[in-house]
């Protein structure tokens, strides 16, 4: 069944703001970032917007896409350092053309570690863009409500600063999207719809003691509290 597909396994989603059936439990934020890239239907010439700040592990999947399939990437260059959250949005917002389908960007950038805000997702959803979110620097750092957010994909790689074990990395595909994705891996599931997100992580053999080890760090960081966790660090940055 994959990573604990049809086990007891238990994520408490409630504390990021989604639903169990919206978490896809696979290997990392590459991984996930690839299912995204991968997994929506876009033409030739269509054309994927992101920063000029994003991981190998963000950028390369769309650039495999490109290669193969003609999709276009378009960058947009974040000013060293970002002032406000405006400069951002009105970057996106004026380079979001006809042809843009997917906005995609780190939540916290890998480069300077800005933190790109939400409001984004919003801009891209009134214009009838699907936003993607890599936000490998997020969870075990600080908060992270995915409903305020608002986008319609997220990726995580918890070994980070929740320091969960590496290989368990989780992908988030908001309700209304999920029936748009293609999976990437295909065995028993990979085309059923009632499974919701756990479709995604119908990968047969894996490694499912890596996510027991999640829950663990999980659960340490909620007894700990993620405000106590998150106010040291907003500070010293
Ligand atoms: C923003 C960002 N995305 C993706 C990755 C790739 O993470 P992983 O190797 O766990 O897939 C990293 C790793 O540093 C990262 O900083």
């Amino acid at each position: 069944l994959g990573y604990a597909g049809g086990t007891s396994f238990v994520i408490p989603c409630e504390s990021v703001g989604c639903k169990r059936d919206e978490i896809t439990l696979i290997r990392n934020a590459t991984e996930s970032n690839s299912y995204i890239a991968n997994g929506i239907d876009l033409k030739p010439g269509d054309e994927v917007l992101m920063t000029d700040q994003e991981h190998p592990g963000g950028l390369q999947p769309w650039r495999l896409r490109a290669k193969r399939y003609g999709v276009a990437v378009k960058t947009v260059t974040l000013p060293k350092p970002v002032r406000n959250a405006s400069q951002v949005l009105n970057l996106f917002n004026d380079a979001i053309g006809d042809r843009t389908r997917v906005i995609f960007f780190s939540h916290i950038t890998t480069v300077t570690g800005v933190a790109l805000l939400p409001r984004s997702c919003a801009v891209a959803r009134s214009k009838n863009v699907l936003s993607a979110v890599d936000g490998v620097h997020v969870i075990g750092m600080m908060r992270l409500n995915l409903q305020e957010i608002g986008c319609d994909m997220y990726s995580s790689s918890p070994h980070k600063w929740l320091q969960a074990p590496k290989g368990s990395g989780f992908l988030y595909v908001r309700d209304e999207v999920i029936d748009r994705m293609w999976n990437t891996m295909a065995t028993e599931g990979w085309n059923e719809p009632n499974l919701r997100a756990e479709r995604f992580q119908r990968v047969d053999s894996s490694n499912v003691p890596a996510l027991w080890g999640l829950l663990a760090t999980i659960n340490l960081a909620n007894e700990i509290g993620i405000d106590r966790i998150e106010r040291p660090i907003v500070d010293v940055s």
